[in-house]
């Protein structure tokens, strides 16, 4: 059952378990998939969902669930110990990341709004581009740019796009990305698909998925539903 939240907000809110359809999901489905279910980041979503949120708000609002994303997609980051010099002594075996520098790739453009957010919590980070468009009749994934730092072997990169929808511009980056050998690869969404996660899971299935929400289906035009329509023109306000 439905009920009207506070008279402030029209948002619906369910009785009863909050996420109950994520909580639920037989992640025996997803293989090598995390859904990212704080509160804060289920929230936040609702709210990029709606089709009332504003330009502002929606990249603000993918700029803060990406912060929380990158949290998630980095927890099993290498650690290293340094001696280091407090204000009062000495310090020995303080954790500090270990190797280089991490790699953040951002699928053009919609991969952009993670971006942004991930560099907030991950401010060192090497960034790389993909351009990939959708040809719209065979929903295929179509590269236009590529353009990603050196020394891929030794580094962990992390795939950013906010829609897994028919996975074909996930598996085309990922392929793209792996002829230069990365040493382990993410691939971090805000929404997936099972459509999506399946076809990705096919093609790379040692490459982890980080997402905020795995969505009903797929339509025919290639939009997730319930979705929040196309992340790109609701990020940058074209259409
Ligand atoms: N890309 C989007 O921006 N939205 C969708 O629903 C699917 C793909």
């Amino acid at each position: 059952m439905c009920v009207a939240n506070a008279i402030a907000s029209p948002i619906q809110v369910e009785t009863g378990l909050v996420c109950r359809a994520q909580k639920d999901m037989r992640m025996a489905d997803y293989p090598n998939t995390t859904v990212v279910l704080h509160p804060l980041v289920q929230h936040k979503l609702s709210l990029m969902r709606r089709k009332e949120t504003p330009v502002a708000e929606f990249r603000r609002l993918l700029k803060e669930i990406s912060m929380l994303l990158a949290y998630e997609a980095t927890r099993d980051l290498a650690l290293t110990s340094a001696t280091i010099e407090t204000p009062v002594t000495t310090m020995h075996n303080a954790p500090v990341l270990d190797g280089k520098k991490l790699v953040l790739v951002g699928i053009l453009r919609a991969g952009l709004g993670i971006l942004d957010g991930m560099l907030e919590i991950v401010p060192s980070a090497r960034v790389g581009h993909i351009g990939l468009y959708r040809n719209h009749e065979t929903l295929e994934a179509v590269e236009y740019f590529y353009k990603v730092p050196g020394q891929l072997q030794d580094r962990t990169v992390l795939v950013c796009d906010p829609m897994l929808a028919t996975g074909n511009s996930a598996v085309s980056a990922l392929d793209r990305l792996k002829r230069s050998k990365p040493g382990a690869v993410k691939f971090v969404c805000l929404l997936a698909c099972p459509e999506g996660l399946k076809t990705l899971h096919e093609a790379h299935p040692d490459v982890p998925v980080v997402t905020a929400a795995i969505d009903e289906r797929l339509n025919e035009k290639g939009y997730i539903i319930p979705g929040l329509g196309d992340a790109g023109d609701r990020l940058f306000g074209t259409r």
